[in-house]
């Protein structure tokens, strides 16, 4: 799989409205793109059938965190699917992880799997106050991102602001899948740990994943396109 893309966050409410967006796009351009659970949830693994079937990769971003057994089971049953990428939390510990790999199976083809540090809409002050994680968090992350390592995983989904430490603490081929994009002018929302497609490029993001920033721009394609230009890849 090719690193440095742009990965397309579909966060709409059922089929109707991602098919529309995915109809703005040319028959030669098909983004990759990331299935939430809001989609998940309301268009079935259908969807990622469907959006496999019209040639995108699909990011299947549905962040398990359960005992290891269930994540064990339901992985085996998401790696049915064809998704190119699925995730878990790297929270629920080493035993959790290895039992997803274990459920998506040793074999050739296995979508890469991503562990959530941290989520980037969590500041210091929720760490210490609410989750009474004391360790800074630039710290907690790369000590989740080793763990995840360990466990044999591909990478992680972690701020663009701690893609450059994850690579230097678990190795350049570990994947950073990093959230919390946005334009030099747009708005922040409920992101809190944010840089420019630019900067993350700068930063050694592997993955950017773009949401608002497109679906909600006047013109999603030109913004789709802006970002691949200023992350450094080709549509
Ligand atoms: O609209 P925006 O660009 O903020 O969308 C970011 C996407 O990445 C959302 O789908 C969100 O659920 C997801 N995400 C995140 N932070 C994480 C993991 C996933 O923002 N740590």
């Amino acid at each position: 799989m090719r690193k440095k893309d742009v990965i397309v966050a579909l966060d709409f409410p059922g089929k109707g409205e991602a098919l529309g967006f995915l109809d703005g796009f040319p028959d030669g351009e098909r983004p990759f793109v990331k299935v939430g659970m809001e989609l998940f949830y309301a268009a079935g693994p259908d969807m990622v059938r469907l959006l496999k079937d019209r040639g995108h990769r699909v990011f299947l971003d549905l962040k398990l965190h359960d005992i290891p057994t269930t994540v064990r089971r339901t992985m085996k049953v998401l790696s049915s699917l064809g998704a190119d990428m699925v995730n878990l939390h790297a929270a629920g510990g080493s035993a959790m992880m290895r039992a997803a790999l274990e459920g998506l199976g040793e074999v050739e083809g296995r979508p890469l799997v991503i562990a959530v540090t941290q989520l980037t809409s969590t500041d210091a002050q929720t760490l210490r106050q609410e989750l009474l994680i004391e360790t800074p968090m630039a710290e907690a992350v790369r000590s989740y991102a080793q763990n995840a390592a360990r466990c044999g995983l591909d990478g992680v989904v972690c701020s663009p602001l701690e893609a450059a430490a994850i690579h230097a603490q678990c190795g350049e081929d570990f994947l950073t899948v990093t959230p919390g994009i946005r334009f030099a002018e747009g708005e922040a929302g409920d992101q809190k740990r944010i840089l420019t497609p630019e900067q993350a490029a700068q930063a050694g993001c592997d993955f950017i994943v773009v949401g608002r920033p497109i679906t909600r721009a006047a013109n999603p394609l030109d913004a789709y396109r802006r970002c691949v230009r200023e992350f450094g890849g080709t549509p």
